[in-house]
């Protein structure tokens, strides 16, 4: 029998259970078919599809609505015993099999989104199998690298503070500890790089690319994930790298917008909740965050993983009758972390850690610990044991 093994370096993991992984996928479409269905789009592209966020928001369209769903995500399949590939490409194969059973069309690509050729392949698919157009665009992109299409480079985005270095404790999951951790200032190169990989750059480019190829629906909407979070983490991410690179996807929202007028389209950003993922458990500084803000809103009954997250934005808010903009018209699902007594309760609690009790339960380490187990498929509600060979999953196609 194969053994899978949990091996975490950092936050980084690095071990996975593919069958986990596909256990952990039926849990969230369960989730979503618990609620019942929702009149809502019928044709969706969802770019960064394979995992977290992206891929909440395609179990909620398909098991929701009814959505036929094409996903972009790059991950890598298995090669030996020792290496298993990614938990995205799991996921994929798990939401394909499932939404498949249902008579729904889930279409993966598994390659680079920023090129130009990836581009070209899903408006072919659009135009010759999928319908001809498309009436949801989802961006989901988490990537530390980006190659530019046209010159070739290819950037690293850099998570730092701007100005000033910012000192505080982080956490290691790995070793289970808590500790001190320096962010350095970032130079102007690094602010640069990082508004080039995680900026609304290429989500531009892929509005264009399908407007101009004409795979949109007349009224399309596409939408484009960002964070903007609160006092107690503003000097690493809203003041820092990341929150430069967001305030760049709303400058780009302003150009969709207008791209898209014609054919009555919006580009929407949803400023979403934090939560638990490859991407978010290698922010400095933001585990001790999350750590806190969670334990305070599940005592409240407000806490979210990305399942139930993105279900309630599509199911209540975009869709329904729910929606709550702010004043330059994001949507705001991400007000129940940011209330008064939520936050002020947070920041509490976070200021009372230390190497003894961050793992106790003053906190929620154990929530965001499984949460981060359940990403390659460990910890997984439901799960049993099964006797799998590395041949049966090399075969299994995503
Ligand atoms: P994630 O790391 O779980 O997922 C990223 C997705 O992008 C995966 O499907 C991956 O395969 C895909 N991807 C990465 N590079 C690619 C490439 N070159 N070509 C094709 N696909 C590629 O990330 P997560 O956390 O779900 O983030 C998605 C978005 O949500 C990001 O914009 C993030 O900033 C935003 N967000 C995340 C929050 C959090 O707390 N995690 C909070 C609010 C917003």
């Amino acid at each position: 029998m194969m053994e899978f093994k949990q091996n975490i370096r950092g936050n980084v993991a690095l071990g996975i259970n593919p069958l986990g992984c596909k256990q952990e996928v039926l849990n969230q479409i369960d989730y979503v078919k618990g609620k019942g269905t929702y009149e809502g789009p019928k044709k969706v592209l969802i770019i960064g599809a394979s995992s977290s966020y992206g891929l909440a928001t395609r179990i909620s369209l398909a098991f929701g609505t009814g959505a036929d769903t094409i996903g972009v995500s790059f991950e890598k399949g298995p090669k030996n015993e020792k290496n298993l590939g990614t938990a995205g490409w799991y996921n994929n194969i798990a939401f394909r099999e499932a939404a498949e059973k249902e008579g729904l069309i889930a279409k993966n690509f598994v390659q680079d989104a920023f090129s130009h050729e990836s581009k070209q392949e899903v408006i072919d698919y659009i135009k010759n199998e999928f319908g001809g157009k498309v009436d949801l665009v989802v961006y989901s992109l988490a990537s530390g690298r980006r190659t530019d299409p046209t010159t070739g480079e290819t950037y690293t985005s850099s998570i730092k503070a701007i100005g000033e270095p910012v000192v505080g404790p982080n956490i290691n999951m790995q070793n289970q500890t808590y500790y001190t951790e320096t962010l350095e200032p970032a130079t102007e190169q690094e602010i640069a790089n990082t508004v080039k990989v995680m900026g609304g750059e290429d989500w531009e480019l892929w509005m264009q690319a399908l407007k101009e190829a004409d795979v949109l629906a007349d009224g399309v909407l596409t939408t484009n994930y960002s964070y903007l979070g609160t006092e107690l983490n503003h000097s690493y991410y809203g003041g820092g790298t990341l929150g430069l690179a967001k305030a760049d996807c709303d400058e780009k929202t302003n150009n969709i917008n207008e791209l898209l007028a014609d054919i009555n389209g919006k580009a929407q950003i949803v400023v979403a909740t934090a939560v638990t993922t490859k991407a978010s458990s290698v922010i400095p500084f933001f585990p001790v965050y999350c750590i806190g803000l969670y334990k305070v809103m599940a005592d409240k009954g407000t806490h979210e993983t990305p399942i139930m997250h993105q279900d309630r934005i599509y199911r209540e808010m975009i869709y329904g009758n729910k929606p709550e903009y702010d004043e330059v018209g994001r949507l705001r699902p991400d007000n129940w972390e940011l209330d008064s007594d939520t936050q002020a309760k947070t920041k509490e609690l976070i200021l009372k850690l230390n190497e003894e009790n961050f793992n106790s339960n003053l906190t929620a380490y154990d929530i965001f610990y499984k949460e981060f187990s359940n990403l390659s498929g460990f910890m997984v509600d439901g799960y049993v044991d099964q006797d799998v060979t590395i041949e049966e999953l090399k075969a299994l196609h995503y």
